[in-house]
């Protein structure tokens, strides 16, 4: 499976600790959009879709949650609980993201601006596509 967990820069300081991103460095591609997903009640999940062109970079900016991703043929499961890594998913990657903690904060960038017309949000036609 093609995906990456990417640790980010870590500037320790008695003051508070400072993460940072940078496009095309930290992670391999240009960020056209930022979302953030949020006030999850317990028991949802959220994302359970491909895109067939967007790239990924997901990071838990508070609390945790489990991101599952299938690439067409195996299935992992990544827990990402820390500010200063993240999931980097590949385009034509199933990903779900479930078990949220209270006041859980995932942040997506992503490598282009919505548009549904990118999704794939059947699970069967994805596996169709991925192979
Ligand atoms: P969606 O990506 O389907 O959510 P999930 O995380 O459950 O897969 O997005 C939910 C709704 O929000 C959908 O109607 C489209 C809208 N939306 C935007 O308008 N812009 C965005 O950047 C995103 C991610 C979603």
């Amino acid at each position: 499976m093609n995906v990456n967990l990417i640790d980010l820069p870590k500037i320790l300081d008695p003051r508070g600790n400072l993460s940072f991103i940078e496009e095309e460095n930290h992670i391999p591609f240009k960020i056209e959009r930022a979302y953030w997903i949020y006030d999850v009640p317990g028991g949802e999940f959220r994302g359970s879709h491909a895109f067939k062109v967007a790239q990924e970079f997901i990071v838990a900016m508070s609390g945790s949650f489990d991101v599952v991703l299938h690439d067409g043929t195996e299935e992992k499961k990544y827990s990402l609980n820390r500010s200063y890594y993240g999931l980097y998913i590949p385009k034509h990657t199933w990903r779900r993201l479930e078990n949220f903690s209270t006041n859980s904060l995932a942040l997506i960038l992503s490598s282009t601006n919505y548009n549904e017309d990118d999704y794939i949000r059947d699970f069967d036609q994805f596996l169709l596509i991925s192979k």
